[in-house]
Formats: structure tokens, C-alpha cells, sequence
């Protein structure tokens, strides 16, 4: 899909919001840990090329998803620094990684015996210990493994460079999960043949409610972006003030005044009982402003407007409380006036979190950056 910059329906993106943020979590978990931000999934929708590039001079590195992430960043020498593939790359890919200078996350002691085997050299490649302490995802479980690995390393100079963990309920108030992953990654920790220059294990959550937490590396992403990482969960500290960074507008392509009776959409889920206006959006479940938003609102001239009959692929419909001109701006996330839609809301209706939200607006949404 291709980004449509004239179809007047842009992500607005506030790149000096997101160092805010940043500077904000810096002056939270102190000087010493290195911030590597998580600009995987297209900097979670906000421009993961022009994201890094608006605060690679404050931080240390970034983490990326996949390799072809990655190489999007090296690509033109757009970021220098160290690069973090956070999963597990197919095997036969690492010469690729080495040439780019990217640093891997090593799921496994299987993995890493199929990247020697590739028969390429992987000398001065630099690896990442996965540890699996609860998330369940990837990574070793006992020092057994990682100290086997540590060892095939040396025999192929490949640098043992990290060793990392991730939390699964860092978001939570419930503790009980967070403190068995810490006490499981501390035992691997104490039992391994050495320790590598970074040992990382925190996310935003973790960084910001387990601060004491905070090792070599800070993994940020949510929070990078203006989002509590816990929704409505547990309160930020009152030392951090976040901004989301992410405004999505659109406007009125269409505008009339339906009858009692009429209906309205795919199914004809909205029947009009008397004389109502109708605006149409050009935004639909291909931009990511999925299917159950039905019955969501959107703001237009500082009024919340119900979203009402189904969304279909390219285009929504709201009502609206009186006629509006063609082009009249309406805002999806953002401000207008005294009112304001974020993230949160829209995940909060549809179930899910903000993560979900941004991530799944496609590239049809034009970006535009301020
Ligand atoms: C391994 C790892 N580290 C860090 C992050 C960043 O997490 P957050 O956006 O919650 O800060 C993620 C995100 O999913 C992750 O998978």
C-alpha cells in the first residue's frame, strides 16, 4: 500500500515530543544505563528512519524486529550506532548481520550451532544471550546453555558482546511474575563463565516502575512515543510527564442529511429514526481504523461525533450534530478545542492497548513530521 499524502488523512508526528520523552525517562532511570530505543514495527508507526534519526544523539543504540528493520537503518548510513535485532533471525542470515555491523539476540544454543555451521565467517560478530526467565518466547533457560555458547563463540570470535531478558508483566501491579523473572535471570547471571560489556532486561515498564532494575541497556519503546506502557493500569510516576507524539486527522468528504428510516453502511447496521447529518471520512479498516471502532467518536469542531454505520475498507461515517463544509478537519487522535482522543481511548474500546493501535496504522496514513 502507498502512503496517500492527497487524500488529506495524515499521521501528524512531533518529533520533539518524542525527545521529550526521552529526555523525561533519562532523568528517571539516572545517567549511568545506555538508552536503546525500540524503533521496531516502524518506530511503532511513527517513522522508525525518521524517528532515529531525531534522537541518535541521544542515545546509545536501537532495537529493530528483524533484520530487514535493521537494514533500513544502515541502509545510507542513516544510523551509525550499535543495532539490536530483538528476535531471532533465520540462521543462514548472520553473515548479513556482521556485514552490517548488527548485533543479534542468540535464541539459542540449536540457533547459534546453525549460524557456525553456515560455514561463513562470523568472526567479530557481535550476540546478544537470549534468556528465557518466564516470557516464554526465546532464549536459554539454564547457564548450561548460555555457558555452551559462550564457548562455541570463542572457538568462532564471535563477540559475546550482551545478555538479555524481557519481563512479561512489568506493566502490572501484581509483582509475583516480575520478581520470579528477576530472581531467574540473576541465578544465570551469577553462574555464567563471564560477564559480557551489557546485561539489559528492562522495557518502558520496567524501567520506569522497576527502576532499580535498570542495568547496561534501557529498552525503550512505548513510552518513547508518549504512551503509558500500563494503559490505565498503574499511574506514572509524578516525575514523568509523557506526550503522545502521534496526532491522526482527517477530514469531511461528504456531507448530507439522511431521513427517519434511511440506513446507513455495509449491512445496514444504522437506521436513521429522524433527519440527521452524515459526514464521510476518507479512512477506513485498511489505514488500521478497524471494523469495531463502530460506535467510537471522533471530534469535529470540538464535539465528539459517533462513528456510525460499519467501517468499510477506505472510508467511515460519522453523525454529525449540524452540516459542515467539504474539508472540514476532523480529528481522530488528538485535540480539538477542549476535548482529546488518544491512543489509550480507541485501545480501551476495542480491547486491546495502544501498542495494537499505532502499530496498525498502514502505511496508506501519510506522515507528516513537525
Ligand atoms: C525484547 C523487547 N524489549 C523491549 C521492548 C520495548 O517494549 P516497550 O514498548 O513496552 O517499552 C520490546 C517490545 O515489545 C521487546 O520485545
Amino acid at each position: 500500500m502507498i502512503p496517500a499524502p492527497h487524500r488529506h488523512t495524515p499521521a501528524i508526528i512531533d518529533l520533539a515530543a518524542i525527545r521529550r520523552n526521552l529526555m523525561q525517562i533519562r532523568a528517571h532511570i539516572g545517567t549511568r544505563p545506555e538508552i536503546w530505543p525500540a524503533v521496531k514495527a516502524n518506530a511503532y508507526g511513527h517513522g522508525a528512519v525518521k524517528v532515529s534519526e531525531a534522537i541518535e544523539d541521544l542515545v546509545d543504540g536501537f532495537c529493530v524486529s528483524n533484520l530487514d528493520e535493521a537494514i533500513e537503518l544502515r541502509d545510507d548510513d542513516v544510523i551509525e550506532k550499535p543495532i539490536l535485532i530483538l528476535s531471532g533471525i533465520v540462521p543462514e542470515d548472520a553473515d548479513i548481520a556482521r556485514e552490517l555491523n548488527l548485533t543479534l539476540a542468540a535464541p539459542s544454543l540449536e540457533w547459534l550451532e546453525l549460524i557456525v555451521k553456515s560455514g561463513h565467517d562470523l568472526s567479530g560478530l557481535k550476540l546478544h544471550i537470549a534468556v528465557d526467565s518466564g516470557m516464554g518466547r526465546i532464549g536459554v533457560q539454564d547457564f548450561g546453555e548460555a555457558n555452551a555458547m559462550i564457548k562455541l563463540m570463542d572457538i568462532h570470535e564471535i563477540i559475546f558482546d550482551g545478555i538479555f531478558t524481557h519481563f512479561a508483566t512489568a506493566d502490572e501491579a501484581d509483582n509475583r511474575q516480575y520478581e520470579q523473572q528477576v530472581h531467574k535471570f540473576d541465578e544465570i547471571l551469577a553462574n555464567l563463565s563471564r560477564r559480557p560489556k551489557y546485561v539489559h532486561s528492562t522495557n518502558s515498564a520496567a524501567g520506569i516502575w522497576h527502576t532499580e532494575q535498570v542495568q547496561d541497556i534501557e529498552r525503550l519503546g512505548l513510552a518513547l512515543y508518549g504512551l503509558n506502557p500500563s494503559g490505565s493500569v498503574l499511574t506514572l510516576p509524578a516525575d514523568i510527564v509523557l506526550e503522545p507524539a502521534l496526532s491522526l486527522y482527517s477530514e469531511l468528504t461528504h456531507v448530507k442529511q439522511i431521513q427517519a428510516g434511511d440506513t446507513v453502511g455495509y449491512g445496514a447496521t444504522y437506521k436513521a429514526d429522524g433527519p440527521t447529518y452524515i459526514g464521510t471520512l476518507p479512512i477506513g479498516y485498511a489505514d488500521g481504523w478497524m471494523r469495531d471502532m463502530q460506535g467510537f467518536h471522533v471530534l469535529v469542531n470540538g464535539k465528539f461525533c459517533e462513528i456510525v454505520g460499519r467501517v468499510s475498507m477506505d472510508q467511515m461515517t460519522i453523525k454529525l450534530d449540524q452540516p459542515y463544509f467539504l474539508g472540514t478537519k476532523v480529528t481522530l487522535i488528538g485535540q480539538d478545542q477542549d476535548l482529546k482522543i488518544s491512543a489509550d481511548d480507541i485501545a480501551e474500546y476495542r480491547g486491546t492497548i495502544s501498542y495494537e493501535v499505532l502499530t496498525s496504522l498502514s502505511d496508506r496514513i501519510y506522515r507528516e513530521y513537525i
